[in-house]
């Protein structure tokens, strides 16, 4: 079964609403070129209702760069799954390396908000994993994203709305894309782990790729043969390099 091309736009702590219009635009006009790639915009959540206005008749997706694992409730600065929904997000990162070195999202959250967006919400996870600098110059690499897969996915029984990304965490706002070569061989180790733990339905899983994507290194990642797009960060807020990463991930 061919997996459906899909790229995600982090933007992290980034943009606003001049923005939010400019790339509505930019990826309207460009929309034909890509019209097979799923193309989901994960700006700060107090951006979303910009975006549901600016896209609301556009294929544009909605996600969030992270939701509480609660309900609702007394948990102040947090954002819950319906609030997020409400907002126009189908779409939820889960595990960020970011959130998970300066944020607090520990093993035991990042699996609770697996659970909640999976059995509370209609949402996909996007689940993001991978090593440091050290754990690969330690030969980890395998031994860390199994471990966080693990983790993460430990009391799921099905494998429906889940999307895995890899994302080496050297390679994250530095400039230092990995090869094709070596993000494929890790593509490839998590679709095994996924077969492992799912079967034929894991194994068809969208995996996406993230760290240092631009346009001029976007096509070469995009067509190796277990990467089935991206997670942007930094090109993702340059309308031409959106425009192109989403244009190679055809
Ligand atoms: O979530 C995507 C992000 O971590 C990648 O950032 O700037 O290296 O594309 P960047």
């Amino acid at each position: 079964m061919q997996r459906q091309p899909l790229v995600i736009a982090n933007w992290k702590m980034n943009g606003d609403r001049q923005l939010v219009t400019a790339m509505a635009e930019a990826l309207r006009d460009s929309s034909a070129q890509h019209a097979d790639v799923s193309v989901v915009v994960c700006p700060p959540a107090v951006l979303l209702p910009a975006w549901q206005q600016a896209a609301f008749y556009d294929n544009i997706q909605l996600g969030a760069q992270d939701a509480n694992e609660n309900a609702s409730g007394a948990h102040t600065g947090e954002h819950s799954l319906a609030l997020l929904a409400e907002a126009g997000a189908s779409m939820v990162l889960v595990g960020h390396s970011e959130r998970r070195q300066f944020y607090g999202d520990n093993a035991q959250r990042i699996a609770a908000k697996v659970n909640q967006i999976l059995d509370e919400s209609t949402m996909t996870v996007v689940l993001c994993v991978g090593e440091s600098a050290e754990q690969r110059e330690q030969q980890q690499t395998f031994d860390v994203v199994a471990s966080q897969l693990a983790e993460a996915l430990a009391s799921r029984k099905q494998c429906e709305r889940i999307v895995i990304a890899y994302e080496p965490v050297w390679a994250i706002g530095t400039g230092l894309t990995a090869s094709p070569e070596q993000a494929q061989e890790v593509h490839a180790f998590i679709r095994n782990w996924l077969g492992e733990k799912f079967g034929p339905s894991g194994v068809n899983l969208q995996i996406l790729y993230g760290g240092s994507v631009k346009a001029d290194n976007a096509e070469q990642l995009f067509a190796q043969a277990d990467i089935d797009g991206g997670l942007i960060g930094g090109a993702s807020l340059v309308e031409e390099q959106f425009v192109a990463i989403c244009n190679a991930a055809q």
